[in-house]
């Protein structure tokens, strides 16, 4: 019998300012995507922006359902319109932001496991890390530089 350690690692940068230029444009898109969320149930508003390799920026944000299971996290959207059209171009970095309606997150709103799960398999699937970005509606921005961080001892396709 052993124990294994696993370690996870990410950056905090202060603010947007902080942030490479070509991210900070990134995490604007998104802010401006989660304005347009539809999410009339929960009012938790999430914004997802994915650059891609060919600089195209594709937009996503949480669309709810009065069944509510038939909703769809912000990410997900952003990242299935990603891969539907451009299947074969890679994705540079991915940025989240996330906060209620009427009210002011300042903490960083990480991905759910269901789109931890979905990263992996776009990243998986490039096979170049994938750098994901993210926020409340203000104040600090958590990096990591790739889905591993954020989820270890993911299942993938090469267990089936
Ligand atoms: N949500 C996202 O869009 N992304 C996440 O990673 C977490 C949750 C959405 C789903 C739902 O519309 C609302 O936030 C509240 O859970």
């Amino acid at each position: 019998m052993k124990s294994i350690n696993i370690t996870a690692t990410y950056t905090i940068y202060e603010n947007l300012a902080e942030l490479p230029e070509s991210i900070q444009n990134l995490m604007k898109q998104a802010i401006m995507a989660r304005k347009n969320a539809y999410a009339p149930y929960s009012k938790f508003l999430v914004g997802a922006a994915v650059l891609l390799n060919n600089s195209q920026i594709i937009l996503g944000n949480n669309q709810e359902n009065a069944a509510y299971p038939s909703g769809l996290c912000a990410e997900r959207v952003a990242l299935f319109s990603a891969s539907a059209n451009f299947p074969k171009t890679k994705i540079k970095a991915l940025a989240i932001t996330a906060s209620p309606k009427d009210g002011i997150l300042s903490n960083p709103v990480a991905p759910c496991g269901a789109c931890r799960q979905v990263i992996a398999e776009y990243e998986f699937k490039q096979q170049n890390p994938l750098p994901i970005y993210f926020m409340g509606k203000v104040g600090k921005i958590i990096k990591t530089n790739s889905i591993k961080d954020l989820l270890p001892l993911a299942f993938d396709k090469t267990f089936l």
